[in-house]
């Protein structure tokens, strides 16, 4: 699978295309007349999907029995990333942003999956969920934790939310999840007080700036204004 590119956008819809393969295009709704953060797609689901699809690229036939859940998806691009390398995904995010653009973006980018997919393979498998992370609970039959992957983009903006954003992932995670969010630090603040809230339950590495310039931006000198970190829980002494 190769590193894709994000094409101009083809209509006045706003549908973005993104190529993943050879043979497969993306095709992202957003809408950017609403009020909703979630209906843009932004830069650090980009680059994340990005750096997902090459760090997963050679573990492609491994990925069929693990799951993966999105907080925050808007848009859809990273778990429909995440999706077409045969994690099983859930991709969750406000009822508001399901409606307008979530669902309509699954169901459609499934189809062309698994349209493209190579005959006696699997079916590649995503749906998109309500997960409001101030009320929802996060248990079966609606969420099966743990997963084996969680993802999150630039979910992480506004102090009010932090600790409920880290509790989800505390709930949705065991000791051997890999969670990845990435992030744009537009408010240093916020970042830092989201990495410390997680700093008691998580251990924390924020991915290199150089390995990111090698993997993503192919050590061009463009300013790379997107950070990702992976983050695995701690064992909880009992
Ligand atoms: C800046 S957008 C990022 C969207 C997408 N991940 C991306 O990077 O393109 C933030 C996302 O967090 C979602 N969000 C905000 N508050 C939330 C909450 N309480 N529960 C669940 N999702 C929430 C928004 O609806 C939105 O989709």
């Amino acid at each position: 699978m190769s590193n894709f590119d994000c094409k101009e956008q083809t209509n006045s819809q706003g549908i973005y295309e993104f190529q993943i393969d050879n043979d497969t295009t993306l095709f992202i709704k957003q809408q950017n007349n609403t009020l909703n953060h979630g209906t843009t797609i932004w830069e650090s689901s980009i680059i994340t999907a990005q750096y997902m699809q090459q760090l997963l690229r050679s573990s492609d036939n491994k990925l069929k029995s693990k799951r993966c859940i999105e907080l925050g998806s808007g848009c859809g691009l990273l778990g429909l990333i995440m999706c077409s390398m045969g994690l099983q995904t859930t991709l969750t995010d406000l009822e508001a942003v399901l409606v307008d653009v979530l669902q309509d973006n699954v169901k459609h980018n499934l189809w062309i999956l698994n349209q493209n997919r190579i005959e006696n393979n699997s079916p590649f498998i995503a749906q998109a969920k309500i997960l409001d992370w101030t009320v929802t609970q996060l248990i079966p039959p609606e969420f099966t934790p743990p997963y084996d992957y969680i993802v999150a983009t630039d979910c992480v903006y506004s102090l009010e939310l932090i600790s409920h954003f880290v509790r989800c992932l505390n709930e949705l995670a065991n000791e051997k999840t890999l969670i990845f969010c990435g992030l744009e630090r537009r408010d240093p603040f916020v970042v830092e007080t989201f990495i410390n809230a997680c700093k008691g339950g998580f251990y924390v590495v924020k991915i290199p700036e150089k390995k990111l310039r090698k993997m993503i931006y192919k050590n061009a000198n463009n300013e790379i204004t997107v950070e990702i970190y992976r983050l695995k829980k701690k064992k909880t002494i009992k």
